[in-house]
């Protein structure tokens, strides 16, 4: 059955509520990024990411959706996530800088590519940056375990000086490098 966006939100949502359901949707995202023509076709129909770069399939109190269209050269500023996050990659390949606090100061701590098809599961201590400058582009699909976007106990910070901001999501998108400008 090709991929369908209601049926695979559908079926995030059934497993949500299961204690092993980050790894019961890293099981469902990896079959859907075996597909991602059906994938691209889909989200080609709704034009959003065209326009804005991302996709919002699903926004709720405890589980959060989305596609992103991951432009080679696109870098955001370090962030977590404040809950798990799950990554499936279905097209190219999207790159992270990890970081640490070292000392009370964000520090890097190595990078990780995820190439297409491939999931990742991500820790709730997590922080990273997307990081596509030695990526040929990347079509992905994140999942999280909370409302994502706008959430106040989320943590930011500003690429140049590494120093801790306020979370905002139009903070984060105001320091992502190589966006699509909004239309
Ligand atoms: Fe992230």
């Amino acid at each position: 059955m090709a991929f369908s966006i209601a049926r695979f939100v559908e079926d995030c949502r059934a497993v949500r509520a299961r204690p092993d359901w980050a790894d019961a949707v890293a099981g469902l995202l990896a079959e859907a990024v075996r597909e991602p023509g059906a994938i691209d076709a889909e989200v080609a129909l709704r034009g959003s990411s065209a326009r804005k770069g991302f996709d919002v399939w699903l926004q709720s109190g405890d589980l959060t959706i989305y596609q992103v269209e991951g432009r080679p050269g696109l870098i955001s500023p370090p962030h977590d996530h404040a809950g798990v996050a799950v990554v499936g990659v279905y097209r190219g390949s999207e790159g992270y800088q990890n970081y640490r606090m070292a000392a009370g100061r964000l520090a890097p701590a190595g990078r990780v590519t995820v190439e297409a098809p491939d999931v990742a599961v991500l820790s709730p201590d997590l922080i990273h940056a997307l990081d596509n400058s030695d990526s040929p582009g990347s079509g992905s699909i994140h999942i999280y375990d909370n409302a994502h976007f706008d959430l106040a106990q989320r943590r930011l910070w500003n690429p140049d000086t590494l120093v801790e901001a306020p979370y905002s999501t139009a903070q984060q998108f105001k320091w992502t490098k190589g966006a699509r400008p909004a239309a």
